[in-house]
């Protein structure tokens, strides 16, 4: 078998990827080592951004999205158990949506089944080789052993998958941060409690309401890392969100639980984001912790960038795009690194926090939500940097 680009991954990145290159006639073929139903069910973050969903629309993946996503122009900050809003039309004339990560991969999924391109479901070992010059991927389907020849790969494959592995570890520097703490996530059968996200500063921990449809609400709070999911059955976990919400007399919208799971938190980031004829895209090459819903947007820019660089060596047969990949990237993702990281030190609590560190904090989140310019500082980074500072 032979393509122009080999991409591991059916996530968000390896499909946006596929699509663009679809759209400027270049070939590639898409390996993912789970199956359809698994990719399209995962339950993920939903936040987009304003322009990550344009390139969806723009490109004609986005009608469903234009439909049913929830269009936010603010969100809550809630901390001393009162609710401050933060205006994103007013500050930087931008909104975000709600579009939930497994609906993009369907309706990309869709897409290019529909217009006849492969992907290749539940590859098992997947092997790369010749990175520097001749890139190969081997892969076995079906019970069949099958080598892909190629141009490039695209490592599309998240922080546990095979494309960094691969390359050599002294070609590569990792930036790590952890944190002492996880999510636990539920989806509920439960209108959402408010009609915007809710950050929630509260002296037992973060919480985090946000929402997939009018009818169904999606709740985070943090608990200790390692936390084993069976220590909360349903009624603790509502005990927890109605202490931690508390405080301005409105209600918590309660329902059956339908889903829960544990989030880790980590920030990462593996320099360069190339080798050879390798180049690695979203949670490949980075991870931000949740709070602020960036990995998917995130996601999305570096493969906007790479598309780019594709089609640049294609047409022009140049390759300087190409080798600014790396660094291009780098500059949105460190920005993006420093906003995650700070919404997380700013709403969650630490282990070695001590009664300053909470006066701090709490000033901190005063000063955001009072300040226009502390507000604008939350928005400008929350609704997306502009594509053109890439
Ligand atoms: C969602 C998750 C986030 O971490 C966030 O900051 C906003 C929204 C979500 O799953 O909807």
């Amino acid at each position: 078998m032979r393509t122009q680009i080999a991409i591991i991954g059916a996530g968000p990145a390896g499909l946006v990827l596929a699509h663009l290159l679809h759209q400027e006639g270049i070939a590639s073929v898409v390996l993912e080592n789970r199956s359809r139903h698994y990719i399209e069910q995962r339950l993920r973050a939903g936040l987009l951004e304003q322009d990550s969903a344009d390139l969806l629309v723009s490109t004609g993946v986005g009608d469903r999205l234009l439909r049913e996503r929830m269009l936010h122009k603010g969100l809550y900050i809630k901390f001393n158990g009162e609710l401050h809003r933060i205006d994103f039309e007013d500050l930087v004339h931008k909104s975000v949506m709600i579009y939930a990560q497994q609906e993009i991969v369907k309706d990309l999924v869709a897409a290019r089944l529909g217009y006849g391109e492969p992907i290749f479901f539940e590859v098992e070992d997947v092997a790369l080789d010749g990175l520097e010059s001749n890139p190969r991927v081997s892969f076995t389907h079906d019970g069949q052993r099958q080598v892909l020849d190629c141009d490039f790969i695209a490592g599309c494959d998240g922080f546990y998958g095979v494309s960094r592995r691969s390359i050599p570890q002294d070609k590569i520097t990792v930036f790590e941060r952890d944190y002492p703490f996880a999510w636990l996530g539920i989806l509920a059968e439960a209108p959402p409690t408010e009609d915007e996200l809710v950050y929630t500063h509260h002296e037992r921990g973060f919480a985090l309401l946000t929402m997939r449809s009018p009818k169904l609400s999606r709740i985070y709070f943090q608990c200790p890392r390692n936390e084993d999911i069976k220590n909360w059955p349903d009624d603790r976990i509502w005990e927890e969100f109605r202490l931690r919400t508390a405080g301005d007399g409105r209600k918590l919208s309660e329902g059956p639980i339908l889903q829960k799971g544990m989030t880790d938190m980590r920030s990462f980031v593996a320099e360069p984001m190339q080798y050879g004829k390798l180049f690695l895209a979203g949670d490949a090459a980075h991870i931000v912790p949740p709070t602020g819903g960036k990995g998917m947007n995130l996601a999305i820019a570096d493969v906007r960038v790479l598309s780019r660089a594709l089609t640049g060596f294609y047409k022009s047969g140049r390759s300087g795009l190409l080798e600014a990949y790396s660094r291009v990237c780098l500059r949105r993702i460190w920005k993006v690194q420093r906003f995650s990281w700070w919404v997380t030190s700013l709403l969650h609590r630490f282990e070695d926090d001590n009664a300053f560190d909470l006066r701090r904090q709490l000033a901190e989140i005063d000063y955001v939500t009072s300040s226009r310019a502390g507000s604008m500082t939350w928005a400008e980074n929350y609704v997306g940097l502009p594509m053109e500072w890439d």
